[in-house]
């Protein structure tokens, strides 16, 4: 289960924070009714077909594939990259790589260098089918699929992440028989991790999904009656705002969760970025960018808020060995563990910012495996759609993403589009 904690007697009154969770903790029900809440109870009412379907082409995958592209942009791959890179990356044969989640040339050409004439298959992820990077990134790697098995070969290595029933992608794997799987209508991408959006992939880089579901059903079960330690840190986070800290920054001491904190940029900036309202969320990986940016947290403008996400098992690997000299002067850190190094540095961040004047919280997950990771996810998604409803937005839309593909449509000649 995900803990919470925040020491903010300086900066929130009791009666106020008290006030606002009574406030987060009555849009659990509203969440779950939305006709986006399908996330809410997904961790118990999941389709165990395409669960066990899943399995099995991952299984596939890792035996006739040396690389599994994942084509996607947004939602419909933030979500599984953070999983895979938090926990260590792939451990089966199959090695991941991204296309789609740009326009660039320069990216396109790296994958098309490292795939070379190795084996692989792709994991096409895109509910309509016609967001542009996605859709540029699949007719480039399909064509070298085509070249390279055929037609027919092609087709057995193209897995549709896609609407079940419309949609040009839903039509193209209909037509050619690829493999499909289904982005459900009432979960919206940064939502959508723990679906096939997410799992296939996940799966082929031999994580264990059932104990991902399990961590999210653990952690359902803890929030879903009035919203738990969620419904603190969503009323915390906008009585900070109410008070001008209108930055949170997620910070993490574990450069495996760089792709975590861009999930959960996601997740809450589409989220609650709308109505000229919201928090930006920002994220640092430290103690590296204590070097970088720790300057400006601890004596910039003072308008930033930090969530630290931190790991409470131990992690006994290496220590700090001995040696004759004390020239480095770290002779009184001697077999120590490097773990507890890190976590004191943590300590030490959040205090010397705190009292610098920047709100700390703390989100704790109980060890680095599947089961915490999945409460962790859900946890922020449970967090995400309660703040936004108590900040007054709609936590399930993103109407403003819009914008730059209609400017960018015009100015490409798409046809329908002319100014
Ligand atoms: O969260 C979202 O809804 C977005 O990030 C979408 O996932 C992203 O724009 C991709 O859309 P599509 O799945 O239609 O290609």
């Amino acid at each position: 289960m995900i803990d919470f904690k925040c020491s903010l007697g300086d900066f929130v009154k009791t009666e106020d924070f008290d006030a606002k969770v009574v406030e987060a903790q009555k849009f659990v029900a509203k969440a779950q009714q939305d006709d986006f809440g399908g996330w809410v109870d997904l961790p118990v009412r999941f389709d165990e077909e395409e669960f066990a379907r899943i399995k099995q082409a991952a299984a596939r995958i890792n035996l006739d594939s040396d690389y599994l592209v994942c084509i996607g942009i947004g939602g419909s791959y933030l979500g599984h990259r953070a999983v895979i890179e938090a926990l260590g990356g792939e451990r089966g044969h199959t090695k991941i790589i991204y296309a789609g989640n740009s326009l660039s040339p320069r990216a396109m050409e790296k994958v098309l260098s490292e795939l070379g004439d190795k084996d692989f298959s792709i994991n096409v992820i895109s509910k309509s089918g016609t967001t542009t990077e996605p859709a540029v990134a699949f007719r480039v790697l399909k064509q070298k699929l085509i070249k390279k098995y055929g037609e027919d070969g092609a087709a057995k290595r193209i897995y549709a992440t896609t609407d079940a029933r419309k949609g040009a992608l839903h039509e193209e794997a209909v037509t050619k028989g690829y493999e499909t799987f289904v982005v459900p209508d009432n979960i919206g991408g940064r939502y959508s991790v723990l679906t096939a959006v997410g799992l296939l992939a996940i799966a082929v880089a031999g994580i264990d999904i059932d104990l991902l579901m399990d961590g999210a059903e653990e952690e359902r079960a803890a929030l879903i009656s009035d919203g738990g330690k969620a419904a603190e840190y969503a009323a915390v986070r906008n009585l900070l705002l109410e008070q001008g800290f209108d930055i949170e920054i997620l910070a993490n001491f574990e450069p495996q969760f760089t792709q975590f904190n861009e999930w959960w940029k996601q997740l809450f900036g589409e989220s609650e970025g709308k109505d000229g309202k919201g928090i930006y969320p920002a994220s640092v990986i430290d103690s590296t960018d204590l070097h970088s940016m720790g300057q400006y947290i601890q004596e910039g403008r003072r308008n930033l808020f930090e969530t630290f996400v931190e790991i409470a098992a131990d992690y006994e690997a290496i220590k700090v060995p001995t040696q004759d000299d004390n020239l480095d002067g770290l002779q009184y850190l001697e077999g120590k563990e490097l773990d507890y190094i890190c976590k004191t540095a943590n300590a030490a961040t959040r205090e010397a910012h705190l009292a610098g004047g920047v709100p700390v919280l703390e989100v704790v997950m109980p060890e680095l495996n599947e089961r915490s990771l999945g409460a962790l996810i859900y946890f922020f998604e449970m967090s995400c759609a309660l703040s936004g409803f108590t900040l007054g937005v709609n936590p399930f839309n993103q109407p403003g993403v819009e914008a730059y593909k209609n400017r960018m449509f015009e100015l490409l000649g798409k046809p329908g589009y002319e100014k």
